[in-house]
C-alpha cells in the first residue's frame, strides 16, 4: 500500500541511499535533510509535519562524529536525544509510525555472542550514551508505533565511512595500520534500505537489529576493502595493511571490541535476508567505480 513518507536527515550516507531507493517504490516520500528540519527545533519540526501529515517518519539524521562527541556532547544530544523525543512525541500524538535508527555502541562490547534486541545496553563513548537517550525516548513516548533499528559499521558510496577513508589512505600511504581486535559487522546502506523498506510495509514496534550477514575486524574489512578496489582498479597497487591492538591506536571515544548484532528476530519479522558483507561490498565498490554523486 502506497505511503506518505517523510525522511529526516536525508543528506546524510543513509539518507541519500533511502532516497534513491524509495523512488524505485510504490511510496511518496519528502526528503528533507538538515537544512529543511533541525529536529532539535521542536517548533519548526511540529510545523512542517503537521503541514505534510505522514504516515510514515524515517529518523536518519544523527551526530555521528563519535570522537567529535566527547568534547562537543551538548550537540551530540540536541541530534541523538532531543530531536527523537520531539519526534516520538509527535508520532504519538499524529498516530504516525516511526522507523529511528540507532547502533551497536549502545553495547559495552563485552558479550561473547551476537547482542540481541533486549538485551542490556551499557554504551562506552558519549555517542553511544546520546543514542541510547534517543532510544529510550522514542521507546517510552511512542511505543505502540515506532521502531528503534539498530545497525552497525555503516557505509556507501556517499558521505564520510570507513571504506572512502581506507579508499583514500591506501591511494596514499606506503603501508597502514588497522585494528584487528574490535569485531563486528560492516553494513552497506544499500542493505540497511531494503530492511527499510520492508519495516515500512510491515510496521513492527519495538527494536530489531540489522546489518550485513558474516562478522569481521577492521582488519578483515581494510583487507578485503584493498583486494576488492585492486580487482576493480580502483587502486592500482597493494600496500601493507598490518593488525594492530586498540591499544597502539589510542582514539577519544571508547568503542566495544564486540558488537555483532543478532539478526534473527528482524529476519522473521520482515522476511528479509541480509547478503555477506563482502557481497555487499563489492556492490557498493561497483557504485564508486560508476563514479555515482558522492
Ligand atoms: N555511520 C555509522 O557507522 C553508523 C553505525 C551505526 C549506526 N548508525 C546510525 O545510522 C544512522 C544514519 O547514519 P549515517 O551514517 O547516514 O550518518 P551521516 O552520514 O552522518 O548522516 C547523518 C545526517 O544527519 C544530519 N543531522 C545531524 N544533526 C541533525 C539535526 N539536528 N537535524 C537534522 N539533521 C541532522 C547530518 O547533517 P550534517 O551533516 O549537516 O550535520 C547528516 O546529513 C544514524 O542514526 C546513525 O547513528 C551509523
Amino acid at each position: 500500500m502506497s505511503q506518505k513518507i517523510v525522511l529526516l536527515g536525508a543528506n546524510g550516507q543513509l539518507g541519500q541511499t533511502l532516497t534513491r531507493h524509495f523512488k524505485t517504490l510504490d511510496h511518496d516520500l519528502v526528503a528533507l535533510g538538515r537544512d529543511a528540519l533541525d529536529i532539535s527545533d521542536e517548533t519548526a519540526l511540529r510545523r512542517i509535519l503537521d503541514d505534510l501529515a505522514p504516515d510514515v517518519v524515517i529518523n536518519a539524521a544523527a551526530y555521528t562524529a563519535v570522537d567529535q562527541a566527547e568534547t562537543d556532547d551538548l550537540d551530540a544530544r540536541l541530534a541523538n536525544a532531543t530531536g527523537p523525543k520531539h519526534l516520538a512525541r509527535w508520532a504519538k500524538e499524529r498516530n504516525s509510525w516511526l522507523l529511528h535508527i540507532s547502533t551497536d555502541f549502545v553495547f559495552s562490547g563485552r558479550s561473547h555472542r551476537p547482542y540481541t534486541p533486549d538485551d542490556q545496553t551499557d554504551p562506552l563513548s558519549i555517542y553511544g550514551r546520546t543514542k541510547l537517550e534517543g532510544e529510550l525516548h522514542v521507546r517510552y513516548l511512542a511505543r505502540d508505533n515506532s521502531l528503534v533499528l539498530r545497525t552497525s559499521w555503516v557505509y556507501s558510496q556517499y558521505g564520510r565511512n570507513f571504506l572512502k577513508t581506507m579508499l583514500r589512505l591506501m591511494a596514499e600511504k606506503d603501508s597502514l595500520n588497522v585494528v584487528d581486535d574490535q569485531i563486528g559487522t560492516p553494513s552497506s546502506t544499500q542493505g540497511l534500505a531494503r530492511c527499510i523498506a520492508a519495516a515500512v510495509d510491515k510496521r513492527p514496534v519495538g527494536i530489531l537489529h540489522w546489518t550485513d550477514a558474516g562478522v569481521a575486524s577492521w582488519y578483515d574489512f581494510a583487507v578485503a576493502i584493498q583486494d576488492e578496489a585492486i580487482s576493480q582498479g580502483l587502486l592500482s597497487r597493494a600496500i601493507p595493511i598490518n593488525p594492530i591492538p586498540t591499544t597502539a591506536y589510542p582514539t577519544p571515544a571508547r568503542r566495544p571490541s564486540f558488537s555483532v548484532l543478532d539478526k534473527a528476530e528482524t529476519i522473521a519479522a520482515l522476511d528479509c535476508h541480509p547478503q555477506h558483507w563482502r557481497r555487499e561490498l563489492v556492490h557498493v565498490m561497483k557504485q564508486i567505480n560508476k563514479k555515482t554523486p558522492t
